[in-house]
């Protein structure tokens, strides 16, 4: 059996056969039939025609509500194109402004590089649009404070693409573990991630490095658990990499709060993960312990009690998570993004300068950017 033939097997397996075909199609740029009880009138607009936007965003739009995207916009024509041709898309704009005046659209998903969303959500917001957001909402700190500022107003319409706190597996947790108001959370992720080659967009200087790229997703799942039992103010950020050419990758980054916390990452990538990004989630507090094994498996201890959950398919949170401009009493507390995303700015500027050790106060850093958004009134 070819490596190709295996891995779509080994997907079914994972993802069932819906979302498998998608994947495929995805890669391949063919349409595939879908069924979808709601078909509301086209009214969305897709920034960004790669494979995310394809095979997920494109995979649970069209499986929720059938032909609900009604115009894609992509700087590669053939991207653009493929996608408008492979899922009934009726309209492909020639410019993001031509996208964003026509008037029948309500809500913008981007999914295009990183350098661009904040700029892309501004320019929805200021359209009137609903705007979800792919992860990173930002990669500078120039661009959290222009999207902040367009914000303004614009309260319940801006959903971020940070998809794990949406995963069956946190919300069981949180649905059964009892917080301590006083007690500390250790919280420890190891992540076998895709290896990105040199010419890779994500590297590119402007991008944000992979701490945006890829690690904002569990300093952002960190922020959201500790949520759970109020945040901390300051933090010791701590960062260890193998390789002082790559500070980005193959990198662990330690984290305690003045709240008794502990967090760890460590994102590795030195061989392919043949099934995808594999994540291990290890979790203590309380009487409480935890372990998510790849969004598949859920184990949690208390005291003699076990409690085991299998989810099939495999659900990492995209589905809810996608879905929120639609089910808007279950979108996210957009602040937590706003907070995961200032940590995650810090600990770039830390592999940038190559610094390996510094504190962080979600306080100052917020006042800090409100001061920004204030100034530029
Ligand atoms: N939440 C998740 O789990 C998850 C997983 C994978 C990717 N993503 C995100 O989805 C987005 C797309 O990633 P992908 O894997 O599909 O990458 P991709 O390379 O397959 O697609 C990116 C697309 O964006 C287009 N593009 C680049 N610059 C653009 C611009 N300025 N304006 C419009 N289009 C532009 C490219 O031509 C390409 O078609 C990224 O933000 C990525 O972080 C999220």
């Amino acid at each position: 059996m070819s490596a190709g033939l295996r891995k779509f097997v080994r997907f079914i397996a994972i993802y069932g056969l819906g979302r498998s075909l998608f994947k495929a199609a995805g890669r391949l740029r063919i349409g595939l039939p879908t069924f979808a009880l709601r078909r509301p009138a086209p009214d969305i607009g897709l920034i960004g025609c790669g494979q995310f936007a394809f095979a997920t965003i494109g995979y649970f739009i069209h499986s929720t509500f059938g032909s609900r995207i009604l115009a894609c916009y992509d700087v590669d024509p053939r991207a653009q194109q493929s996608l408008a041709r492979a899922q009934r898309v009726r309209s492909t704009p020639a410019s993001i402004n031509e996208l964003l005046t026509d008037p029948r659209l309500r809500t913008i998903y981007i999914a295009s590089n990183h350098a661009s969303h904040a700029d892309y959500a501004v320019l929805a917001l200021q359209a009137g649009l609903q705007v979800y957001v792919e992860k990173p909402i930002a990669v500078t700190e120039e661009q959290l404070v222009r999207l902040l500022r367009a914000c303004r107003g614009a309260e319940g319409r801006i959903f971020a693409g940070y998809n794990r706190p949406f995963s069956s597996a946190v919300r069981h947790l949180r649905s059964v573990m009892p917080v301590d108001s006083n007690g500390g959370f250790t919280l420890s992720c190891f992540i076998s991630g895709h290896q990105l080659g040199a010419e890779h967009w994500y590297r590119r200087p402007e991008e944000g490095t992979r701490i945006c790229g890829n690690v904002g997703h569990w300093l952002d799942l960190m922020v959201h658990v500790l949520s759970w039992r109020g945040m901390p103010d300051r933090m010791d950020v701590s960062l260890s990499w193998a390789d002082a050419d790559e500070p980005d990758d193959n990198v662990s980054i330690t984290i305690t709060s003045d709240r008794g916390d502990l967090f760890t990452v460590t994102l590795t990538s030195r061989c392919e993960p043949f099934e995808g990004i594999n994540e291990t989630i290890n979790l203590q507090h309380g009487e409480t312990i935890a372990k998510i094994d790849d969004f598949r498996h859920l184990t949690i201890w208390r005291g003699s009690h076990v409690q085991r959950k299998r989810f099939w398919p495999k659900d990492v949170g995209h589905r809810l998570a996608i879905l929120q401009p639609f089910q808007r009493q279950a979108a996210r507390a957009w602040e937590e993004v706003v907070l995961s995303t200032l940590l995650m700015l810090r600990i770039t500027d830390m592999v940038r300068a190559r610094e390996r050790l510094a504190t962080f106060s979600f306080s100052e850093a917020r006042a800090r950017i409100q001061r920004q958004i204030e100034a530029a009134k």
